[in-house]
């Protein structure tokens, strides 16, 4: 009689890739999690997970260099370009690589954006950003993006990416906007992961304010009118009830969750200690993200919910 059901086709994984190393190197804030190189070993962890029925992949680049205009980030050979031209080779049309898109970890400032100064003071410009991030983008579908996930909460930067994809013969790739997305400590661990953390300010003059849930509605609305496809509540365990709101308010789009890293890490101290029992609390929280209204489930847990899923509770 159960309401809620979960399948491998419901998850999407994440995966942090690296320039300049050749093994695959572990997260300190992330345990189990790694990063790897654009290599056989990437191919390798990919291929484990498609053989466990898990076939949508969100790709995290980090650069060997940064600078204040995320060059790194649309370079034709960049971590990421190079990485979803090996992944389209490898596994074709049945995979769906989809390209977190943001400046963060290709940035000396760790911004999501441009940033720029009055005086001395200094703020993120939300118009040269959105061109950047337009770029960006550009380069992730020319080496093989099925799907662009614009993370910055920029100010029109969907609207801004979708009409360069459409100017340029992109009008086939979707956007996956994270459209609802918390000012969260939950990415701390993510930060260290992707060495993306701000080096001054925070991030809270262009991510939601946790106190709110009807703003939500705005954002994803915004989103919509811009040309999203698909629709992200983020962080996911957090915020179930704005992931139910979403999903009441604009029922007929797809609605992404990403349970992130923050949420991920606490289960595993968690269980480290021996306070809980890792499958029993993965699960009956994924299950919960599932009944609050998501489609699909941006999961570190990925790979071991494909197991016990297949294995039955
Ligand atoms: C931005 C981005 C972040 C995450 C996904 N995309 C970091 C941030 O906004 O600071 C966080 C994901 C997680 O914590 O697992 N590129």
């Amino acid at each position: 009689m159960a309401e809620t059901r979960l399948t491998a086709d419901n998850l999407i994984l994440p995966v942090f890739i690296k320039d300049g190393i050749s093994q695959p190197e572990e997260i300190g804030s992330m345990p189990g999690i790694l990063r790897y190189p654009p290599n056989d070993h990437l191919i390798k962890f990919v291929d484990e997970n498609f053989n466990k029925g898990i076939t949508k992949l969100v790709v995290f680049g980090i650069p060997s260099f940064k600078d204040n205009i995320a060059s790194s980030a649309f370079q034709k050979d960049g971590v990421i370009q190079r990485s979803l031209r090996l992944l389209k080779q490898t596994f074709g049309e049945k995979i769906v690589l989809i390209a977190d898109e943001c400046t963060d970890e290709y940035t000396s400032h760790g911004h999501c954006g441009i940033v720029n100064y009055r005086g001395s003071n200094y703020y993120i410009d939300n118009d040269e950003s959105i061109k950047v991030h337009a770029k960006i983008a550009l380069s992730q579908a020319e080496a093989g993006a099925d799907v662009i996930a614009p993370s910055s909460m920029m100010d029109g930067v969907v609207g801004a990416i979708r009409k360069e994809l459409d100017d340029n013969g992109f009008q086939d790739t979707l956007i996956m906007a994270y459209s609802v997305k918390y000012a969260s400590v939950f990415y701390s661990p993510f930060r260290e992961a992707a060495s993306s953390a701000p080096a001054f300010g925070d991030r809270k003059s262009y991510q939601m304010d946790p106190r709110n849930s009807y703003e939500a509605l705005k954002e994803a609305k915004l989103d919509i009118e811009e040309g999203a496809d698909i629709l992200m509540v983020k962080p996911a365990h957090t915020y179930l009830d704005v992931i139910r709101l979403v999903k009441d308010t604009f029922s007929t789009y797809p609605l992404a969750a990403y349970h992130v890293s923050g949420e991920y890490s606490m289960i595993k101290a968690a269980v480290k200690n021996g306070w809980l029992n890792e499958r029993n609390a993965v699960m009956e929280i994924t299950y919960s993200i599932k009944r609050a209204g998501a489609d699909l489930i941006l999961t570190y847990y990925a790979p071991q919910l494909a197991e016990w899923i297949r294995e039955g509770t």
